[in-house]
């Protein structure tokens, strides 16, 4: 049986999200990484390390949070490693 709060966290988790990519609109979710979550829907990114180290698969973030789960090196303003993130809100992304 799950606690309250391990319930509500798992409810939150699992909502659904709207990811925004180049004018496609996309369902995604709060516990996957950003990079996975793009293939899984048939947009492919270039990577290489997909551990945040290389800045590969940089992309701009427009509107929306997301969970840095590395730092993040990038200088350039806006722009998330989407190997290393996972979304918070909904996202509209270039
Ligand atoms: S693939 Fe290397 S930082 Fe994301």
């Amino acid at each position: 049986m799950l606690t309250l709060t391990k319930k509500l966290k798992t409810q939150t988790v699992d909502k659904q999200i709207s990811i925004t990519y180049r004018g496609l609109h996309l369902i995604g979710n709060r516990k996957d990484i950003l990079l996975e979550q793009l293939e899984f829907q048939g947009i492919y990114l270039p990577y290489a390390c997909r551990a945040g180290f290389c800045g590969t698969c940089k992309i701009k973030l427009l509107v929306g949070r997301v969970l840095l789960l590395t730092k993040n090196n990038i200088t350039e303003a806006s722009c998330i490693l989407s190997c290393s993130c996972i979304p918070e809100d909904d996202l509209y992304l270039e």
